[in-house]
């Protein structure tokens, strides 16, 4: 069973992937494979990232192990049994973002992918089970509880299109 923790920057990942690692659940860092198997084909200057060839690393990907968390913002893209997809308002994103010292440009351009379900979107497309969690008011064990309950088949509430900022993108106008 593989499962892909993804989500726009900012919203969680990491935080709660640490959570489920000292819970003694297996976490593969993708960016770390790719830096490994000297996947990463580039740099994006202006997103600030690494660009990592993502088709190469999901023919190359072989985890033994029989449950699994792949973490990173493309883990949807890789061979998995289902994915959480960690969601948070982009208010309060833009908030993460820029607390990390990330330029203007960087932070707009991911709280606007947030808005939109880009990652969401992109997830539902090429998997068959997807859920989201929401991470705006809940603390990193929280979010671990829930990915963890999502497993276990409680999944009500976190179904795709359960997480909606339209009326918050709205306001902007
Ligand atoms: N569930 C949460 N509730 C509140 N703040 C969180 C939560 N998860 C993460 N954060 C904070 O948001 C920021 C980004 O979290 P991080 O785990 O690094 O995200 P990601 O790995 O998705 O980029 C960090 O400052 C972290 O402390
Ligand atoms: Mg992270």
């Amino acid at each position: 069973m593989l499962v892909a923790i993804t989500g726009t920057p900012g919203t969680g990942k990491s935080s709660a992937c640490d959570v489920l690692a000292r819970r003694g659940y297996v976490i593969v860092d993708l960016d770390n494979i790719a830096r490994q198997e000297g996947l990463v084909v580039g740099r994006d200057e202006k997103r600030g990232t690494d660009e990592v060839d993502v088709d190469a690393l999901r023919e190359g990907l072989h985890i033994p192990a029989k449950v699994a968390f792949l973490k990173s913002h493309y883990s949807h893209r890789m061979d998995v049994n289902l994915a959480v997809v960690l969601r948070c308002r982009p208010s309060v994103l833009r908030a993460r973002l820029e607390a990390r010292g990330w330029p203007p440009e960087k932070v707009r351009e991911n709280v606007e992918a947030e808005a939109i379900d880009v990652i969401l979107q992109e997830a539902v497309a090429r998997l068959p089970f997807v859920f989201e969690v929401d991470t705006t008011n809940r603390q990193p064990t929280e979010t671990a509880e829930a990915i963890l309950a999502i497993l276990q088949g409680k999944t009500k509430g976190h179904e795709p299109g359960s997480v909606d900022w339209a009326s918050e993108v709205l306001s902007w106008y």
